[in-house]
């Protein structure tokens, strides 16, 4: 789908890719519908972008179809809104999970069912989602990050198929590690200067993601992993088999990796 001249709704403009992913749709000439709770972030961005700022929590049904009754013609939708939620699964109050499946699971789903029949029905739309290269892989102390990620990804094949022949696109975006601004770099920054991530664990940039979600569009693309090719080909591996993926991790030491990033995403759950 061509980008310039549609209206584009983007979830967490607000998050260190949602910025940059902001700042190429406008550069490939999109109107945009920027969402995210956080106004000191969203209307500046909002502002330098000559974009609508509609602040919305995701979590909240009422706003969240208020916004979608608003904007239900947009031409395309950017699900990229997410909590990291890490922790082991009995740290978590049954609120805190019930938050999370709705900010990273259950909101995308409903956007994408309320806004979809009229990109039908004109022949033409874009659904984009956000993994992870946690929807692929779980990791130790991640169970409920990879839960909402392999669900996301797994609803936008399905719906990809559902929707071919309709004119509708749709393409999952799979970033790994994201260095400089986004959930990954702030955790950096709480880790105190411990670099989380063993020797030779690459990164990318959030502008690298924000091309791939441009391209996914342009391109109508199935999926677009994010991440160096050593880590791309560890996914596809243990995408393939995930027993011998789990055993490679504890090998390796995920589960004090996964410990210390756990430790810097404290309390970061809504
Ligand atoms: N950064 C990475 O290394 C990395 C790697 C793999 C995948 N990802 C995925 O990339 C996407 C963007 O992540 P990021 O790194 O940009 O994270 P981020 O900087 O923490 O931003 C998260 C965004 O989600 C929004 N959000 C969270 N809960 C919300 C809610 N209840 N209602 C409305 N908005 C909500 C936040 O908005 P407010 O703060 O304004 O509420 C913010 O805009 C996520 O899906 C994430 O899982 C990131």
């Amino acid at each position: 789908m061509q980008l310039r001249d549609s209206t584009v709704l983007l979830t967490g403009a607000t998050g260190g890719l949602g910025a940059a992913m902001a700042r190429a749709l406008r550069a490939k000439g999109a109107n945009l519908v920027l969402t995210g709770r956080n106004r000191a972030l969203l209307d500046p961005l909002a502002e330098e972008l000559g974009a609508v700022a509609a602040p919305c929590d995701l979590t909240d049904r009422v706003a969240l179809n208020a916004l979608l009754e608003e904007y239900r013609g947009v031409d395309a939708l950017i699900a990229n809104a997410a909590v990291p939620a890490t922790g082991l699964l009995d740290s978590f109050t049954e609120e805190e999970l019930d938050r999370i499946v709705a900010a990273n699971l259950t909101a995308p789903i409903q956007m994408a069912r309320a806004l979809v029949p009229a990109m039908v029905e004109r022949g033409r739309g874009h659904v984009v989602v956000v993994s992870s290269l946690s929807g692929k892989v779980a990791s130790p102390a991640s169970s409920m990050y990879s839960a909402t990620k392999f669900g996301v990804r797994g609803f936008a094949f399905g719906l990809r198929q559902d929707l071919e022949g309709t004119g509708v696109g749709v393409s999952v975006v799979s970033p790994g590690f994201i260095r400089d601004a986004g959930m990954f770099a702030k955790t950096l920054a709480n880790a105190g200067g411990d670099d989380v991530l063993p020797p030779g664990v690459g990164t990318c940039t959030p502008e690298q993601v924000a091309n791939a979600t441009v391209d996914a569009i342009l391109r109508d693309r199935f999926e677009v992993t994010v991440a160096p090719l050593p880590m791309r080909v560890g996914a596809t591996f243990g995408l393939a088999f995930p027993r011998v993926a789990a055993k490679t991790q504890k090998l390796s030491g995920a589960k004090e990796i996964s410990e210390k990033v756990a430790n810097a995403q404290a309390g970061w759950r809504s």
